[in-house]
């Protein structure tokens, strides 16, 4: 029925059809979590494809990756995306802003959609919903071939009683009393935010447009996964991740590059590298530079 729906909405539209001709037609629906929460998930590519899944970072939406699902579908990928709970599209309850219930959100999305020889790319808070993942559910790992990881750091705090090597390793670029701040004051901080996180080159349509996705989940319930996620700590996941990893960092990012770099040297094997500058390497280089981002990512999985 919704496949029905799908092709009369897309009849009069001259990309859609030929999507359709070439089987390619994208498919969105939900699943539904074990705790009985509706997320809603976007499918592009050829059904038999090798798959892929983009995880977003806090409070981003699915549609964000747009520039990697159209570059991928085209290529050949099936390309899962999805708003985790909260976000987007998907269910807002009043409960289950951690990690550990993100990581079992990401467990029901691909199991039932029986996700195999699975590259999953995160992005910031992402990333560490992967590692979640992966810490709680080695039954199901081996659905995954390779990991992409971008910008995302050991810990968000700094805990007051590390040394000066420890912070730099593990990235802490919040204070205690920062993460707390930011928190309360939700509504005031969240543009300021988001425009930290992209290089001064973004367009004012672009900016609002990423504002608006932001804004589709309640300051309230933000805040609650900002303060759990910023004072966690994934250091012993990364020396047991046993897949092909890339880890992606960048030069004008908020996460520092060097704490990023540390990440890397921690999961045996994984390649690393770092936008520069020049290729506009900041938190969201996915979209101000998806050429340079895109190819990196595809290089890696099909070496
Ligand atoms: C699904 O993803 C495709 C590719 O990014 C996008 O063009 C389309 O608008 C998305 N559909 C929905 C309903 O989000
Ligand atoms: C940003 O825009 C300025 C002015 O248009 C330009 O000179 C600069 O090269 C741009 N930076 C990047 C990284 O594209």
């Amino acid at each position: 029925m919704r496949f029905l729906t799908l092709l009369l909405t897309c009849a009069s539209q001259v990309l859609c059809a030929s999507a359709t001709r070439a089987g390619t037609v994208g498919t969105v629906g939900t699943v539904k979590t074990s705790d009985g929460i509706r997320l809603h998930y976007n499918q592009t590519g050829p059904r038999h494809g090798q798959n892929m899944l983009f995880i977003t970072g806090w409070r981003q939406t699915a549609l964000e990756w747009h520039k990697q699902a159209d570059y991928f579908s085209s290529a050949g990928f099936r390309v899962t995306t999805y708003d985790m709970r909260g976000h987007g599209d998907s269910e807002e309850p009043d409960f289950g802003y951690r990690l550990s219930r993100f990581a079992a959100d990401l467990n029901d999305l691909l199991t039932q959609l029986d996700l195999e020889d699975l590259t999953i790319v995160g992005h910031s808070m992402g990333c560490s919903v992967a590692w979640a993942w992966w810490d709680q559910y080695p039954e199901v790992r081996k659905r995954v071939s390779h990991f992409v990881f971008a910008d995302d750091v050991a810990s968000l705090v700094a805990n007051p009683h590390w040394t000066p090597a420890e912070k730099a390793q593990l990235g802490g670029f919040l204070t205690p009393a920062m993460m707390y701040d930011l928190a309360a004051d939700m509504t005031n901080q969240l543009a300021p935010l988001i425009e930290s996180m992209f290089t001064p080159n973004l367009s004012t349509s672009d900016f609002e447009w990423i504002l608006s996705q932001n804004r589709k989940m309640t300051d309230a319930h933000a805040a609650t996964l900002f303060l759990h996620q910023s004072s966690l700590d994934w250091r012993d996941v990364f020396p047991r991740i046993t897949v092909p990893s890339l880890v992606l960092g960048g030069e004008l990012s908020i996460g520092p590059a060097s704490a990023v770099e540390w990440v890397a040297t921690q999961i045996p094997g994984a390649q690393h590298y770092t936008f520069t500058a020049a290729e506009k390497g900041s938190h969201f280089v996915f979209w101000e530079n998806p050429g340079r981002f895109n190819s990196m990512v595809e290089d890696f999985i099909t070496q």
